[in-house]
């Protein structure tokens, strides 16, 4: 594919140095040496290993869990380019939540992601930027991106920033956010991605649990046509975290915005730097990055992602479950503020070489034609999306699809929540011509990257739709019985575990690690516990039922009920709330708030909702405020005072023929209170 430069970038390569491709640096770097040479050799995407080929994905699967040492060790000799060779594939014990791989090695990230391609083909894209307005993609190649970073790199370093350091990403998608993600990679740093959706409450949070350094924004993000102000955000953001020492704000649009003493032009500082940047050599347990996520309680945790295994299972996954190879186009339309973006828009791609595309736009801007006019357009091989997303589409003409070329689309993926039939049928059947794989991908922020999914398998293996289907290389499900025993057989379900450990999984939570093992280790000793159900069928494949936890899904989006409860709890009328999720036929679920006013505010109810709307936008985000509020005298109590959630979800969704074993409550009349008022509130709704 031919490169068309980045007018975004225009400034920064005007003033580049003569470029460092091609240059023999590159050939007797240590980055080259014993293990990594045959990688550097052999190409881009290699396959699995030398020592592995010739197998069938059954033999591989088998080979994975019954010696993974063998199995994870030549894949990362094989795949990886390290500067210091590793030494032992693994140590770990889930009992105690202890997980390291490949111990003794060193490598960086970034250059197994840029400099090992730029050397070998700098011009092919690394980068297509879809922006909002369609057509105006710029394109960005490795040798620039590689440029790109070791500025940032460089001007991070001159700001103080140093290895360990964790520095706040408050962007949207864009070559300059990436740019930013592998320049931290570059010189060790620790970056945060917090989702540019998020309130500044929200992103203060995390930038002090980090105790960030440095905050790495826009002026302002463009979405769906619409502006928004990033930087003032920041700006409110900052003034709670005194770890801050810098802001760096790049130019996303035209409007200028104030500029503090903090704050300094990311561009500016970036042109007074070099475009070469050696890169540090870091450990395999090093940490990478930290994302937050929610929980079933508490607030967000900061999920640590270490260096080599991460990368590892990243690529391996990328290239097995979306069946890519070299000199195609990967679009995933993630955010990069969600681990999606992280393995699938960022690490993944380009560890393999790949011309990723960064959506920074809407399924339905200008109109709902958009991902399958940009496919024509980019000529995009593997399309992998949300269900909400599919969901909300399938409601439109299907000649919003049809009109356009999709003859380049190879693979379908889907992720971040259950894809129903209907969705999953009109993805494979309207979108892929019956003609691709649809994968239905399912994993978490915490396993790094794609842990059950229909792929890999061998050609012309069946896809039963809407189904995770097979656990990948590696991955050892396990289905847990109510009391803590592992269920044999299949046709059965249970709690969603995984029994060995596999190198993209999470290392700790951020200056918690107690919390790490209370959460992931301890539900069920020896395993690690995902959270979620999931049913084995009478073939062996794995369908997921979803949380088992406090934790539910808007439009993809993970939120702990706990968070949102906690934000309409602080409104001073209101003692008590507690939320659910319910179903919802275009977001998967919704929330929906139980609110116990103070007696005297009664007939002020409207306006109190208004103020807890507003409240949960601000201290969380737009999509956590729930679509339904109900005002009751009190809550579903057992007798030691727990809220029965399970009770209110079933009387929110209209189930009150099943609400179960009620015998528990200390007042069981509240639960009839509490269906008449719901009654109420939807004939209330049914009228409006
Ligand atoms: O409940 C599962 C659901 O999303 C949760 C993980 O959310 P997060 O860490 O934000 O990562 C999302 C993107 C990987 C899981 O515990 N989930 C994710 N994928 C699927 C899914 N549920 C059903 N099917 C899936 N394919």
């Amino acid at each position: 594919m031919a490169a068309r430069t980045s007018t975004f970038l225009l400034p920064l390569l005007h003033r580049a140095r003569p470029l460092l491709l091609g240059r023999k640096w590159h050939h007797r770097s240590p980055w080259f040496s014993s293990q990594s040479c045959s990688r550097g050799l052999s190409g881009i995407s290699p396959a699995l290993s030398p020592q592995l080929a010739g197998r069938s994905y059954k033999e591989l699967y088998e080979l994975s869990v019954k010696e993974p040492e063998t199995f994870w060790g030549s894949v990362a000799r094989e795949r990886l380019a390290w500067s210091t060779a590793f030494q032992q594939v693994s140590d770990c014990d889930l009992a105690t939540g202890r997980v390291s791989w490949f111990l003794g090695g060193k490598l960086n990230v970034s250059v197994n992601c840029l400099d090992v391609h730029a050397a070998k083909d700098p011009d092919r894209v690394a980068l297509i930027w879809e922006k909002d307005e369609p057509g105006t993609e710029e394109r960005v190649t490795y040798r620039e991106l590689l440029e790109m970073t070791c500025r940032l790199a460089n001007t991070l370093k001159s700001l103080g920033v140093q290895k360990g350091d964790r520095v706040a990403i408050y962007m949207p998608v864009s070559p300059i956010a990436v740019a930013t993600m592998l320049a931290c990679a570059r010189i060790g740093a620790v970056h945060t991605v917090v989702f540019a959706g998020f309130s500044s409450e929200a992103l203060a949070g995390r930038i002090q649990d980090a105790q960030c350094k440095v905050v790495v924004t826009c002026n302002q993000g463009v979405r769906g046509g619409r502006l928004i102000n990033l930087k003032s955000t920041v700006d409110t953001a900052v003034k709670s975290c005194p770890t801050v020492q810098h802001v760096l704000v790049a130019q996303r649009t035209d409007h200028s915005v104030p500029m503090g003493k903090l704050d300094m032009s990311l561009e500016e500082a970036m042109s007074r730097e070099s475009a070469e940047c050696a890169p540090e050599p870091m450990d395999s347990e090093d940490m990478l990055f930290m994302l937050y996520t929610s929980g079933s309680t508490g607030k967000p945790k900061g999920i640590v992602h270490t260096q080599a295994g991460y990368l590892l299972y990243a690529s391996l996954t990328h290239q097995y479950v979306f069946d890519y190879s070299p000199g195609d186009v990967f679009g995933c339309v993630a955010d990069i503020g969600w681990i999606t973006g992280h393995s699938y828009v960022v690490y993944g791609p380009l560890c393999n070489g790949a011309t990723t595309v960064l959506f920074e736009s809407t399924p339905v801007y200008p109109d709902p034609g958009r991902y399958w006019e940009m496919v024509e357009r980019l000529r995009i091989n593997q399309f992998y999306g949300a269900p909400t997303a599919i969901r909300l589409l399938l409601k439109y003409e299907e000649s919003w699809v049809k009109k356009y070329d999709r003859s380049s689309l190879k693979t379908l993926g889907s992720v971040g929540e259950p894809i129903n039939h209907e969705a999953w049928e009109w993805f494979y059947n309207v979108v892929g011509d019956k003609r691709c794989p649809l994968v239905d991908t399912w994993w978490q922020t915490e396993t790094g990257g794609v842990c059950i999914a229909p792929r890999p398998a061998e050609k012309g293996a069946e896809i039963l739709p809407a189904m995770a289907m097979r656990p990948f290389f590696g991955i050892q499900p396990a289905l847990m019985g109510e009391k803590g025993q592992t269920l044999s057989g299949n046709d059965i379900s249970g709690a969603l575990c995984i029994s060995k450990p596999w190198p993209g999984m999470a290392k700790t939570i951020f200056g918690d690690h107690q919390r790490f093992v209370d959460a992931y280790f301890k539900p069920y000793p020896g395993h690690y516990f995902t959270g979620d159900g999931a049913h084995r069928s009478e073939e062996g494949y794995y369908q997921i039922t979803g949380r088992m936890d406090d934790v539910i899904n808007i439009s993809g989006h993970r939120l702990g009920t706990a968070e949102v409860e906690d934000a309409l709890d602080e409104h001073p009328d209101v003692p008590e709330t507690a939320v659910v999720g319910i179903s919802h036929d275009v977001k998967g679920e919704v929330a929906f708030a139980f609110v116990v006013l103070k007696e005297n505010t009664a007939e002020n109810q409207e306006h109190v909702i208004k103020e807890l709307r507003h409240l949960v936008a601000t201290k969380i985000a737009k999509y956590a405020v729930p679509d339904h509020f109900l005002v009751v005298k009190r809550l579903p109590k057992t007798r030691s005072g727990k809220i029965m959630r399970r009770i209110l979800r079933k009387i929110a969704m209209q189930q009150t023929e099943s609400l179960g074993d009620v015998s528990t409550l200390d007042d069981p009349s509240v639960v009839t209170e509490i269906i008449q008022a719901h009654k109420q509130y939807r004939s209330r709704l049914d009228k409006e």
